[in-house]
This record gives C-alpha cells, sequence and structure tokens, in this order.
C-alpha cells in the first residue's frame, strides 16, 4: 500500500538578540505590565545584521532534513511563505535553496499570504507532491521588526523575527488529513511599498509616507477571533472529527488572549494549546512551523494524537491543517 503524505523533519531558528518588554519600555510609552497583560508577549527575537528571511530560513531548513533523515538532493519542491523579504527577486525560496547547495536540484518559489503563509505554503507543496510524487520543503520565514515603526506602540509591541521549516512527502512518520484556504480583502491590516511608483518616469511622484506596517488592532482582534472560530469549524467538517478528537491545537501566536478563545470554541484545556507567543511574540508566517516544531521537540504531540494548524493574517487571510502523528 502506498504511503501518504504527511511530515516527516520540523526544524525551527530563532535569532539570539532578544527584545524583551523593557527594552520597549526605553523606545515608547509603554509597560511590561500592560503588553503582558493584553498580549501575553514577555519578549521577543531580532534577526542580526547578517541574518534576513533566506539565512534563517536556510538554519531552519537544514534542522528540518537532518530531523526528517532525508537528503536534499530527495526534494522536489520548496515553498516559502513569506511578508517580509529584503529583495523583490531572487525569492527567498531560491535564496534558501542556493544555501542549501540544491542549485537546479529542484523548484523553488515564495507565496504571500500574511500570516498564513505556512498554511498556505503547505497546502500548494502537498497538492504538488501529491500529483508528482517526491518530497517538499515548506518555509515560513519573518524579520518583522525590519517592516514596524518604532515609535508606533500599538503595532511595534507584537511582533518578532524568525523561521519555521517541514519536510513532507510519503511517510509512515504523519499523515495530513484536512486543509483549506481561505481569504477576503480587509485594509486594516497593510503594509504598502512605494519605490515602483517612485522609480518610475511614467508616474506621478507618489507623497512620500513611511513604509511601515499599519494595523487596527481592535478590528484585527475581532476578525483573528472570527477566523479562529471559523477555521475550527471547517477543518473539523472537512476531517470528519468532533473537538473531543483534537488532541492538540497549535493556533498562530499573536496573542495569548485569542489562543485563550481559540480554546474555548475547541473546548479545550490551555495545556493542548501551544503557546510560546510569550518568548517570540507574532512572528508572522514562522510561528506555526515554530510551535509545531517545539511542541514535537518537548513531547506535547504524541503517536496518535491527532492535532490542527490554525492561521489568520493580513490580506485578511486565514487557513487550517489537520493532521495526525503516527510515531
Ligand atoms: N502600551 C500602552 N498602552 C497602549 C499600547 C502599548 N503598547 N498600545 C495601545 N495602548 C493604549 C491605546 O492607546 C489605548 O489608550 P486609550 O484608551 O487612552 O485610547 C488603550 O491602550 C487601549 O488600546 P486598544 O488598541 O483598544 O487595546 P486592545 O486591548 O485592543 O489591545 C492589541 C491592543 C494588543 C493590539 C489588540 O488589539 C490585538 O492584539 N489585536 C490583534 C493584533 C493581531 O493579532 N495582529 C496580528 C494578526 S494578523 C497577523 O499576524 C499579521
Amino acid at each position: 500500500m502506498s504511503l501518504a503524505i504527511g511530515i516527516l523533519g520540523t526544524g525551527a531558528y530563532l535569532p539570539e538578540r532578544v527584545l524583551t518588554n523593557a527594552d520597549l519600555e526605553k523606545l515608547v510609552d509603554t509597560s511590561d505590565q500592560w503588553i503582558r497583560e493584553r498580549t501575553g508577549i514577555r519578549e521577543r527575537r531580532v534577526a542580526g545584521p547578517d541574518e534576513d528571511v533566506a539565512t534563517m530560513g536556510i538554519a531552519a531548513c537544514r534542522q528540518a532534513l537532518a530531523h526528517a533523515g532525508i537528503d536534499g538532493s530527495e526534494l522536489r519542491y520548496l515553498v516559502v511563505g513569506s511578508n517580509t523579504s529584503n529583495y523583490m527577486y531572487p525569492a527567498i525560496a531560491i535564496r534558501i535553496q542556493h544555501g542549501l547547495g540544491l542549485d537546479d536540484k529542484l523548484a523553488a518559489f515564495d507565496l504571500q499570504a500574511g500570516c498564513s503563509g505556512f498554511n498556505y505554503a503547505l497546502y500548494v507543496a502537498e497538492n504538488l507532491i501529491k500529483n508528482e510524487g517526491g518530497y517538499a520543503l515548506v518555509v515560513g520565514t519573518d524579520t518583522n521588526t525590519r517592516m514596524l515603526d518604532f515609535t508606533d506602540r500599538s503595532t511595534c509591541i507584537l511582533f518578532g523575527d524568525g523561521a519555521g521549516a517541514v519536510v513532507i512527502g510519503p511517510t509512515d512518520r504523519s499523515r495530513l488529513l484536512a486543509s483549506f484556504l481561505a481569504s477576503s480583502y480587509n485594509g486594516k491590516l497593510y503594509l504598502k511599498t512605494e519605490f515602483s511608483e517612485l522609480n518610475s518616469p511614467f508616474l506621478p511622484k507618489p507623497t512620500p509616507v513611511n513604509n511601515y506596517m499599519y494595523m487596527d488592532g481592535p478590528e484585527i482582534f475581532k476578525f483573528a477571533v472570527r477566523a479562529v472560530q471559523e477555521s475550527l469549524r471547517r477543518i473539523l467538517a472537512q476531517a470528519g472529527m468532533t473537538r473531543e478528537e483534537i488532541d492538540f491545537l497549535i493556533i498562530h501566536q499573536a496573542n495569548y488572549r485569542i489562543l485563550e478563545t481559540g480554546a474555548r470554541f475547541a473546548k479545550m484545556p490551555m495545556d493542548k494549546v501551544y503557546v510560546n507567543v510569550d518568548r517570540y511574540g507574532n512572528t508572522s508566517a514562522a510561528s506555526i512551523p515554530i510551535a509545531l516544531h517545539e511542541a514535537l521537540m518537548e513531547g506535547k504531540i504524541k503517536k496518535n494524537h491527532k492535532v490542527i494548524l490554525i492561521s489568520f493574517g493580513a490580506g485578511v487571510t486565514w487557513a487550517a491543517t489537520a493532521l495526525e502523528w503516527l510515531s
């Protein structure tokens, strides 16, 4: 009997530099207490001068390949979800491919789906190898601290940098049970780039604005809570599962209050909902694969556990994956 497609190995990379709430108190009018009470975040990581989305992704991929026990030459695809590339091209995925020594060996490309980037990339990669065979690397990587306005206390306290990766392919280690992707226009969270208009001799010069992330926090909070509720309902129906059958829940690490709400909807105790938002803040597309990697390494996901991955993000996007860990 042919093996189902599942996750064979996971990896994560977090930059060394820690930015604490006390550090942020020196930059903006905020307090450790306010940040902890409203978000659950204590600290986050900041990529160093020699790091970017590609270098972090390479480190996460190396770990995922070692954990999977396969050689890079067996890969057919490398799909990256990210929102913060420092190059328009080459794609982050191609820079990772090169860093892994896999030039000419596979097809690598990026996709952008806000903080749902990893679930989107996983869906696309699964469907590619389902048709064509072989293995794929799926990556989420973001350097959010480079897109934030560190004079805007309502956004700069929320985000951090990091990368996570998984190797997927035919395996008896786990199997992907169901997944969906969704999106809808919502301008309450955006980041506009203007270089194309600035450089064009054919367009009127735009009024310079700062190219920082803008977010209406309370509106995005409401969307996020609805997205978690809707995602849970939809992925359970698709996987033919009940809430009682979920053993472990991984929700995009944006705010501890959103994780608590998700746990309430799922009727699950918080010890079955992964939390690392306190240590890393919101790492966007990297959030889900970092959490999945840590939950596996900490033994929180066990044999025969059914796990749900739920994400929501700018766009807006939302998506979910159901999987079973088999060994
Ligand atoms: N420190 C101190 N006070 C602050 C800070 C801060 N860092 N930020 C805002 N405040 C103040 C506001 O100015 C406001 O003061 P006022 O009442 O005098 O006007 C007060 O605190 C309350 O502000 P709200 O924005 O209403 O606070 P809220 O409880 O909604 O929390 C937060 C704000 C944490 C941003 C919350 O709305 C949130 O988490 N939203 C969702 C964010 C999110 O998940 N984004 C990402 C999702 S998608 C993706 O990951 C890309």
